[in-house]
């Protein structure tokens, strides 16, 4: 069972007009990196939030974007330093690397808010212990939400980390145009990153928008890549966030 905590707003970092993140101190959790947990401001309305911040962490860190119709999205965005947040005691999800099996490569594949899990991944030391390459890919409608560059641009410091972008709405000096699933397709993605994308050498983590997940499936399924499953190890591990 679980039962709501009590964390007060220490932040509320506005990205954009529609991207924000919280840090909440208050509620201590074991969790794993990339795990999500329910937050809320009454207990009617709950929604799950992947951890931006590594376990043992002092503060929690979620990274969320304003859903305009949405019942708890806006009303989150609002908060400001000081005001109550409840966390649910039970953190959840499969999004992490001891579900993962042995691979060379590990692809960290996101859209939107989607990066949140991985920038938890990656302020642990297990990416970099038990892979020889790790590619960050994060793709976004504007460049202006290409968010968190300062703590990617540490985490690139400490390690060999690959970061490609995608701004898929203008254009961007840097960024790959256009969408994932067809940079998968037309070697765009492993050009960019300077790694192979297949199944002999990578595991590919999915999280964001469902139908870049689906779509990016049917292109990694024409390498040879499908879904992971314990009992039918697999490439591709995936976190839906709608
Ligand atoms: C396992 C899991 C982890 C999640 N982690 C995060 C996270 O770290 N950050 C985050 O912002 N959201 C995350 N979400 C989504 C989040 O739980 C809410 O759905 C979102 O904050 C909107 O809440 P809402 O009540 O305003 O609208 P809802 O009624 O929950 O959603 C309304 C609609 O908004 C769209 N939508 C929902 N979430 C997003 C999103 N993240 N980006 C773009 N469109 C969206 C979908 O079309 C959805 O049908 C996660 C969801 C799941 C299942
Ligand atoms: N981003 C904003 O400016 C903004 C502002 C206010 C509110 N919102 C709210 O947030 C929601 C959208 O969130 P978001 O900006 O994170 O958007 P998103 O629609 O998930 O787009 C993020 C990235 O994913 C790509 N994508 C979408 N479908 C894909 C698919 N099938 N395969 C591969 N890639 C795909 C998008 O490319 P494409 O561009 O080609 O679709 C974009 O590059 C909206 O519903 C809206 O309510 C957004």
């Amino acid at each position: 069972m679980s039962k709501w905590l009590e964390g007060r707003v220490v932040e509320n970092r506005h990205w954009t007009d529609a991207l924000f993140s919280l840090k909440v101190a208050g509620p201590k959790l074991d969790f794993e990196a990339g795990q999500f947990v329910r937050i809320a401001l009454d207990e009617q309305v709950a929604r799950p939030f992947s951890f931006v911040n590594p376990p043992g962490d002092p503060l929690l860190e979620f990274y969320g974007i304003v859903v305009p119709q949405g019942p708890l999205s806006p009303r989150l965005a609002q908060l400001r330093a000081g005001e109550r947040l409840l966390v649910a005691s039970n953190p959840a999800g499969f999004l992490i690397l001891p579900e993962v099996p042995p691979a060379q490569t590990l692809w960290l594949v996101s859209t939107g808010t989607g990066i949140a899990p991985f920038l938890s991944i990656l302020r642990t030391e297990t990416p970099w212990q038990r892979f020889r390459n790790v590619v960050l890919v994060h793709a976004v409608r504007h460049a202006r939400e290409l968010v968190y560059q300062d703590t990617i641009r540490q985490i690139a410091k400490a390690h060999a980390l690959r970061y490609v972008t995608f701004v898929s709405r203008e254009a961007a000096p840097g960024s790959l145009s256009g969408r994932i699933p067809a940079a998968i397709r037309d070697g765009r993605l492993e050009k960019a990153a300077g790694v192979a994308l297949d199944a002999q050498t990578s595991h590919v983590m999915l999280c964001g928008n469902p139908d870049m997940l689906k779509d990016a499936q049917g292109a990694l399924a024409e390498r040879g890549l499908r879904k992971h499953r314990r009992r039918n190890p697999g490439h591709i591990t995936v976190e839906s966030f709608w």
